[in-house]
């Protein structure tokens, strides 16, 4: 078991990807807190973690309060001892409106998907650079790339079209090169997943009114999508020991999308 002893924090663990990384983190021997704000999802995957003979606990804990987020890592702390791994995965995707271009929109996505997670990232930082080790795995996204045809033959632009979302992750991409440069010298890694489509249910929400999954597979080189499980391997690595020489990096694992351009 690659993460025996550790101690890891998934924010956004209460569904979807988030749940994932949990099941996997605890399978591979971590202590893991669940850490959502939706309190009943979150206790329903600690408590799957538990029955199966892991150790868990459910936080509920928004990642836009500084407040609630050192109150988070205390509980963590104090609860496991030690705070090893903190996955930056929270962010509003299943609740997003994709199609809303107003600026009070793009600050609302921007809250939680960049200011999420520095606070969190704030919140753990005193354990990790205490124990001088810690890696901190940001969760990014294919959508920090802009991909795909011109939008030369589109309908009329009514204003500079911004992506809030994309925006939000290639400031996680920034986010991981920057604290990666400067947390180093605690041994503090700090690396990134830019997943590709998921077909979570929040993804089955987003793509609906665009074509569905089906629309989007042909964008990759392996003829398919990913499943939330397909992620896991990239956070078990990135987590542990394995991963050791590597930070400031971002693995895109995307069944070979943005490389078609
Ligand atoms: N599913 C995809 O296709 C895909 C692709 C690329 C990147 N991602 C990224 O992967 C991550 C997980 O995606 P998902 O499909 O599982 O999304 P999801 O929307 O199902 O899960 C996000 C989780 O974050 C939680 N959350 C939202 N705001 C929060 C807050 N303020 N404080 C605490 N928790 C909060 C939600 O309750 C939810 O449990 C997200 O960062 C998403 O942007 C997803």
């Amino acid at each position: 078991m690659r993460l025996q002893d550790k101690v890891a924090i998934v924010t956004g663990g209460a569904q979807g990807i988030g749940r994932e990384y949990c099941l996997r983190y605890a399978e591979e021997g971590a202590s893991v807190a669940v850490l959502d704000v939706r309190e009943e999802q979150a206790q329903a995957v600690a408590g799957e973690i538990t029955q199966s003979g892991g150790q868990a606990m459910a936080v509920v804990s928004d990642v836009t309060s500084e407040q609630a987020m050192a109150d988070a890592a205390k509980a963590v702390a104090e609860r496991f001892g030690r705070i090893d791994i903190l996955v930056n995965n929270a962010a509003l995707y299943y609740d997003i409106d994709m199609t809303d271009q107003t600026i009070d929109y793009m600050k609302k996505v921007l809250d939680v998907n960049i200011f999420g997670v520095i606070i969190a990232t704030r919140a753990v930082y005193p354990y990790m650079k205490q124990q001088k080790s810690g890696s901190i795995i940001n969760i990014a996204s294919i959508g920090a790339y802009p991909i795909g045809p011109r939008g030369v033959d589109g309908p009329d632009l009514p204003t500079v079209p911004t992506s809030g979302y994309g925006l939000s992750k290639s400031g996680v991409i920034y986010l991981t090169k920057s604290w990666a440069k400067a947390l180093g010298r605690y041994n503090i890694r700090v690396n990134a997943i830019a997943p590709g489509v998921t077909l979570t249910e929040a993804t089955l929400r987003v793509t609906g009114g665009r074509g569905g999954p089906d629309a989007w597979m042909k964008y990759t080189a392996l003829d398919r999508l990913l499943n939330p499980q397909d992620l896991t391997g990239a956070a078990a690595f990135l987590a542990s020991d394995d991963s050791a020489q590597m930070t400031g990096q971002t693995l895109v694992v995307d069944a070979g999308n943005i490389m078609l351009g």
